[in-house]
């Protein structure tokens, strides 16, 4: 009795996310957020959406506990703390991008049944747009919280030559967060965001251009095995190492095209390569899209490696001393990532 109320529990989330992902999507959570106490046809107004489903939202909302009811004015109250994780991109807490994720995640169901079966991949391209732009959203806000101010101040003496004015390639950048972030912050230095994903890269330049970056980053489409330019100060590589079917190639290649004295930074989730330790709410999260995203990713691009999220520190580092990266050094973790400065 005990586990089936587990798993309904779990399926009452499930189902929940979708109404969390239009909340967000909608911009019902923005409405209500700082907003006080609001009756449903207010926020109906306020958003420009349908009363009677906006209502039956709210009730949805009030059912998880994101949103408080008072049955005296018939009023629904978003609290400041969860509109910081539901309603504001730029927080560090914020936390919709994966709900983002879940409808292209769970679309891809027919093509994983087929997967699992043949053993072929489900491409990274294959998936419907909301999951590049759910899994960018879903990374950012770690990335806002730790990039600058605690990753790569730990990364031994790249901050001095990012201030000096550096070379830095962003590989897999996706969206492009990280590497408009970086650049942000040291305006001296040029950075180079490469991703094999066209429409990524696209959403990438665009970003660039609205926050008048483009004097400093460039993105293009380019494999992780194949990109152009160097000798690079610093080549990052954030949460897509074991996305790649080939990640010895890539880190091969970063090891050619690295400067003297350069620097590898290698994000990647912070789970384990022993099932027992992802036993909490973060090593469920990844070790199951590892298994609906990232395997199957990697599985697509032909080898000679399918990792997964979860391989684990040893693997990875075999790999890249494989590849003449041989100086392997945790920097620093958080809940979510750990982060490698790795050299020649
Ligand atoms: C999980 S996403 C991470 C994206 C981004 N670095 C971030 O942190 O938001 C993995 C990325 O790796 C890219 N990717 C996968 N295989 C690749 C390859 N062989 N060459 C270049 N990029 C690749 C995907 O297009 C995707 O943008």
């Amino acid at each position: 009795m005990e586990f089936l109320g587990r798993v309904v529990t779990d399926s009452g989330a499930a189902f929940a996310g979708l109404s969390t992902s239009l909340g967000g999507r909608l911009g019902l959570y923005a409405a209500m957020a700082g907003a006080g106490p609001l009756t449903s046809l207010q926020l109906a107004d306020r958003t420009g959406l349908i009363e009677r489903y906006v209502r039956e939202w709210l009730a949805a909302q009030v059912a998880g506990e994101y949103v408080r009811y008072d049955p005296d004015g018939d009023t629904y109250l978003l609290p400041d703390e969860h509109a910081t994780v539901l309603a504001d991109p730029a927080s560090p807490a914020y936390a919709i991008g994966s709900f983002t994720m879940l409808q292209a995640l769970y679309r891809s169901e027919e093509a994983l049944m087929a997967a699992f079966r043949t053993g072929e991949g489900v491409g990274w391209e294959q998936h419907v747009p909301e999951l590049f732009e759910g899994v960018a959203t879903f990374f950012r806000p770690g990335y806002v919280a730790s990039l600058v101010a605690e990753w790569l101040p730990a990364l031994n003496g790249v901050v001095a030559k990012l201030e000096a004015g550096a070379l830095v390639a962003d590989v897999g950048c996706g969206y492009g967060y990280s590497t408009l972030l970086m650049a942000q912050a040291f305006p001296n230095s040029r950075f180079r965001g490469f991703d094999f994903h066209g429409p990524s890269i696209e959403a990438a330049r665009r970003m660039a251009a609205e926050q008048g970056l483009s004097d400093r980053v460039t993105f293009e489409v380019a494999t992780a095995q194949g990109f152009l330019g160097g000798p690079y100060q610093l080549i990052t590589f954030f949460d897509c190492l074991h996305d790649l079917g080939d990640p010895g190639g890539a880190l091969r290649h970063a090891e050619e095209v690295l400067a003297e004295d350069g620097t590898c930074m290698i994000v990647e989730p912070n789970t384990s390569a022993n099932p027992l330790d992802n036993i909490n709410p973060v090593g469920r999260a990844f070790t199951a899209t590892s298994a609906t995203l990232c395997l199957p990713s990697a599985m697509a691009q032909e080898g000679p490696h399918a990792l997964g999220n979860h391989a684990g520190e040893e693997v990875m580092r075999t790999i890249a001393v494989e590849a003449g990266l041989r100086t392997w050094k945790l920097a620093v973790e958080t809940v979510t990532n750990r982060v490698y400065d790795v050299k020649r």
